[in-house]
């Protein structure tokens, strides 16, 4: 069961429908997941086929991707569940919009990842205006969560998920969490339209530490949620410390929130890597 008194949602990040259903039988209960290429290219499943030698087509892994949602909300009917886009630095908004419509279909809970980019924020301030939902995702900085406030105004609460990614900053030797506290610092100044995806999440601390700062939503894979789980699903304690060790801190940034959103600086390394990292793995599934 849920702890008492815990608000941020749960989701596991996962491509393994198998792997929904063993964290929602020890957690008993599962608010939602993310995918992302990554993930799917890499399940057991997609695994499987591979080592026999044999790649998808590209309608086979569109097909594949949907079964894999599929299952999932099989297993989570009420959870949300995050379907990723295609796209690489070449892929065009319209692109972008083309999958997010078909994705959307697939289940009723559908949240469609788009990345940060010039490309994805025209993409998802498309997708909302239509009524979809939305996850922003390969967040790095604090410029980037503007730009998706303001590129998104107007959405309802829960239609638009930001994840900045805690791990892949700290990998860089910055302070991951840092980031998650200077957003929701400055979203606490809006209207609440964008909730907080802590993703990228490698440790208990990063978990806690994103429960402690009041992250509306933590992604994080199945090896940390049954680590959470076999501590007895605790909650971080009034006197929780996060031990940032030699990571350097990230400075809080006063910005404005209602800026047009091309104003704000959309660039980061880690970014055009992630989105080139995502495109490459989903590439080496199939027939070429
Ligand atoms: C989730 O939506 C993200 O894609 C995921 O948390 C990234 O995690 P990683 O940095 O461990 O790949």
């Amino acid at each position: 069961m849920k702890p008492v008194g815990l608000k941020t949602k749960i989701f596991l990040d996962s491509g393994d429908s198998v792997e929904t259903a063993e964290i929602l039988g020890k957690l008993g209960f599962l608010d939602g997941q993310t995918t992302n290429p990554s993930l799917i290219a890499k399940s057991p499943e997609s695994l499987q086929r591979l080592k026999s030698g044999d790649k998808f087509t590209a309608p086979e892994v569109t097909d594949f991707y949907q079964t894999v949602i599929q299952k999932v909300a099989t297993i989570i009917p009420q959870g949300s569940i995050s379907i990723e886009v295609y796209a690489d630095e070449h892929t065009s908004a319209e692109a972008m919009i083309e999958q997010a419509k078909s994705f959307s279909t697939w289940t009723p809970r559908a949240q469609i990842k788009f990345p940060i980019t010039t490309a994805g924020l025209q993409a998802a301030a498309a997708a909302v205006a239509m009524g979809l939902s939305v996850n922003m995702t390969l967040c790095f900085t604090q410029q980037q969560a503007a730009a998706v406030y303001a590129a998104t105004a107007g959405a309802v609460k829960g239609q638009v998920y930001l994840s900045p990614f805690v791990g892949r900053l700290d990998d860089s030797g910055q302070n991951g969490i840092d980031l998650i506290k200077n957003i929701i610092q400055m979203y606490s100044a809006g209207d609440g339209h964008v909730e907080v995806l802590a993703a990228s999440v490698r440790t208990m601390d990063h978990f806690f530490s994103s429960i402690k700062l009041g992250a509306d939503i933590i992604t994080a894979p199945s090896k940390i949620l049954n680590e959470w789980s076999v501590g007895g699903l605790n909650l971080p304690p009034q006197d929780f410390v996060y031990h940032t060790g030699n990571l350097q801190p990230l400075a809080y940034e006063q910005l404005s929130l209602t800026n047009p959103w091309q104003e704000y600086d959309l660039n980061h390394p880690l970014t055009a890597k992630g989105l080139a990292k995502f495109a490459e793995d989903w590439n080496s599934i199939i027939k070429k």
